[in-house]
């Protein structure tokens, strides 16, 4: 057969037209390679996704079809040849007919220079593959976008209608990939409120493994779409293969990893299905989310790298600016905002080196004002009975404290009691001819953002703030209800099942008209906590609440789940009160500190309540987390020693790209007399240089024994650093609870 190679590397051939012969098609990121398999009229194959290969290696690879691999489609459809495993494209034909067949007709690769998601210029290789039905006139466009410079592959795809009637899409994933059978284990995350991201590790077996969120709204508080695979083994954090993937989608996902007798694995990823059929009108294309791809040699930890330099450049807001330290108000005031409240908190977190304070839930409501939680969303109005003198009040006295100043909002929600709901009930989310299931408060509902009159609204609602009060530096967007009684008032009886889809699709145009009026204001994603931990939404928001949980102990589990796909950058760390509001749980304030300090630190507390010398301890941890800001926000996660091991430790290290500068964390998690704690090894140093030892947020009475020692990057990363399991402090000052921050600097 003669075969014929096509890469990235010579995409001045791009104008490719295909024969009968298989062509091997390649593109690439600086250390990864995807290749598939194409020929006219036949299914597109999977042939290879790993390491980069070299021109050699990518010309003896195999030949799909040669060796009549018909399992390894890379996009396959319902019918003809698929009826038994799992299917990407699932459809009914205008006349009825339930079968598709996708062959491929051409395909083309060109070098894109475009704006990423998050508005910041990339470049990269886009590998588009045209299938066609022989029968009907569908036509699916499947998409390979490789970034030049960070390594990840993008997949998404189109369909398209031209029947003369409307057809009916079943299931519509973005993507499908083959990954070999082995010793394969797969790493998701599931959770509830006040337990988000939470780690499970799994080795794939026979059948299918399922993990999927259908909240409507909040799509990542319980199971993420965000998946890792060890391919050699139980995943290790530094060393291995692991290909890591991620649906960016902010709606109802589902992903799939079918296992059947074959030598592969197939993974599926796409928008969820479930109550979700489409009709496509005549003419009309859908275009399924993007699914990320990336592969590592370097175990999780490596895939996380990977995630966070892409995630940083090109799908998070801002993710090029350093984030400030904030107070939030939620636990410290609850409902209860006034203006001397207010003023208060902006004295304290300036007072101890903050840089932000953010007005939570509380401000607002006339007709309704905001007591607690049964009314109001909707009726954004100040209430002037808590802030007489509005929100011009309070940004002059953000101005006098030498603080910014941010707010919260609920923009998708209303409460039954609210003016809103009076003047418009028909704009929420119900079941035509039902009463409406009310959510939190009793009273809580879900605007409908299918419709373009609810959009203008949600958008008006951000648009009259940062109009009216340009010095809004910080909006914490929240939204506390999932979908709980589907269907809508606006799309038509025949289009109910659109509705999770054009939700998010109003939320995403809503988004992006925010973003082109105010390309500045920081934004942060809320619900109920985690819940929009997701890139499907990242382009627009700068950071997300990790959980409502500030539990440091709890958090540390969380945080560690989260980091697999997520920047440090962009999840909200708060040092909050004892007993915590979620665990009733009495973490010293120092252990609280270092936790807080491994993310984006800030304040999630009374700061009226604390002691001279907890403030004091907070000022030390802000002045502290300020000169290693650029290393936690900025740098490379090395995951060191897992909480979920069970041997009571935790440890992770960020590293600057540079390697000149590290902060190592160590947790002790629980405490035992005659207790034998491993010495953590550090990783991702220069074996070669020599660095400094200096021990963060200390208490200590004497320093410790490696204090300002210097090390070379290879023993550190061979030995690591014995630490005592105890603070040497006053006797009446001892606890239970240890914890170390260390900032190591090169010494050139
Ligand atoms: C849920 C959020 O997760 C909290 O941080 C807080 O903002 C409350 N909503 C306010 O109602």
């Amino acid at each position: 057969m003669n075969h014929e190679l096509k890469s990235a590397f010579f995409s001045f051939l791009a104008a490719m037209s295909l024969t009968a012969a298989a062509e091997k098609v390649e593109i690439h990121t600086p250390a990864n390679s995807l290749v598939v398999d194409l020929w006219k009229d036949g299914e597109p194959k999977f042939v290879y996704y790993g390491s980069r290969l070299s021109a050699q290696d990518l010309k003896s690879l195999p030949d799909p079809t040669r060796e009549n691999w018909s399992h390894l489609d890379l996009y396959p459809a319902y019918g003809a040849n698929h009826t038994q495993s799992e299917v990407a494209l699932a459809m009914t034909h205008a006349d009825g007919n339930m079968s598709t067949s996708l062959l491929v007709q051409d395909f083309d690769i060109k070098e894109v220079s475009d704006k990423a998601p998050n508005g910041n210029d990339r470049k990269g290789t886009l590998l588009t593959i045209t299938l066609k039905d022989p029968v009907y006139p569908t036509t699916v466009h499947l998409y390979y976008l490789a970034y030049k410079d960070v390594d990840m592959i993008e997949c998404w795809s189109d369909i398209n209608n031209a029947e003369k009637k409307d057809v009916l899409l079943t299931q519509f994933y973005s993507t499908c990939m083959p990954i070999r059978r082995g010793n394969v284990w797969a790493s998701h995350f599931h959770g509830s409120w006040a337990a988000e991201g939470q780690l499970t590790e799994e080795k794939l077996n026979n059948g299918m493994l399922v993990v999927k969120n259908k909240d409507g709204v909040r799509n990542a508080t319980s199971d993420r779409s965000e998946v890792m695979f060890s391919l050699d083994g139980k995943g290790q954090q530094n060393c291995g293969d692991v290909i890591g993937t991620a649906v960016l989608y902010s709606g109802n996902y589902r992903v799939a990893i079918d296992t059947d007798d074959s030598e592969y694995h197939y993974y599926f990823a796409g928008i969820n299905p479930d109550n979700s059929s489409y009709r496509l009108r005549k003419g009309e294309t859908f275009t399924t989310p993007h699914v990320a791809y990336t592969f590592s040699r370097e175990g999780l930890s490596g895939a996380s790298r990977n995630f966070h330099r892409w995630g940083r450049n090109y799908q998070l807001r801002h993710g090029d600016k350093p984030r400030d330290i904030l107070l939030n108000s939620w636990e410290g005031v609850y409902f209860d905002i006034n203006q001397k409240g207010m003023d208060q908190m902006m004295a304290d977190i300036a007072s101890m080196g903050g840089e932000l304070f953010v007005m939570d839930d509380g401000w607002f409501g006339d007709k309704y004002p905001r007591k607690n939680d049964t009314s109001s969303l909707g009726d954004w109005t100040v209430d002037r009975t808590k802030l007489p003198d509005g929100i011009e009040g309070l940004l002059r006295d953000a101005k006098k404290n030498k603080v910014k100043f941010g707010i919260w909002i609920e923009p998708e929600m209303a409460n039954t009691k609210s003016e809103l709901y009076e003047k418009h009930p028909d704009w929420i989310i119900k079941a035509p001819q039902r009463e409406p299931i009310l959510g939190r408060g009793g009273s809580q509902v879900v605007l409908d953002l299918s419709n373009p009159k609810v959009q203008d609204f949600v958008f008006s609602i951000v648009d009259d703030l940062l109009t009216k009060y340009p010095d809004i530096a910080y909006l914490k967007w929240d939204a506390n209800a999932p979908v709980m009684n589907h269907g809508s008032q606006y799309l038509t009886m025949a289009n109910q099942s659109h509705l999770y889809i054009e939700y998010h699709r109003g939320l995403q145009k809503v988004c992006e008209r925010i973003r082109a009026k105010y390309a500045d204001v920081v934004i942060q994603a809320c619900a109920s906590g985690g819940g929009r931990a997701t890139y499907g939404l990242l382009p627009y928001f700068d950071e997300f609440w990790v959980s409502d949980d500030t539990d440091a102990l709890q958090r540390i589990y969380m945080q560690w789940g989260t980091s697999y796909f997520f920047p440090a950058i962009a999840m909200a760390s708060h040092i909050s009160a004892t007993p915590n509001h979620q665990t009733f749980r009495t973490i010293p304030l120092k252990f609280r500190c270092d936790v807080a300090m491994s993310g984006r630190l800030g304040m999630e507390i009374q700061p009226k309540n604390m002691t001279n010398e907890e403030k004091a301890l907070c000022r030390k941890a802000i002045a502290d987390y300020k000169s290693v800001r650029h290393i936690v926000q900025f740098g490379d996660i090395y995951r060191l020693h897992s909480p979920y091991e069970g041997d009571n430790l935790a440890s992770l290290m960020y590293v600057t790209e540079n390697k000149q500068e590290a902060v190592f964390y160590w947790y002790k998690l629980e405490t035992f007399c005659n207790q034998h704690l491993p010495r953590i090894k550090m990783a991702g140093l220069d074996p070669d240089r020599l660095y400094t030892v200096h021990e963060l947020n200390r208490i200590d009475n004497r320093p410790l024994d490696c204090e300002g020692k210097t090390f070379t990057g290879a023993y550190l990363m061979q030995n690591g650093i014995d630490l005592p399991f105890k603070h040497n402090v006053d006797y009446h000052k001892q606890n239970d609870w240890a914890s170390r921050v260390i900032w190591l600097k090169a010494v050139d």
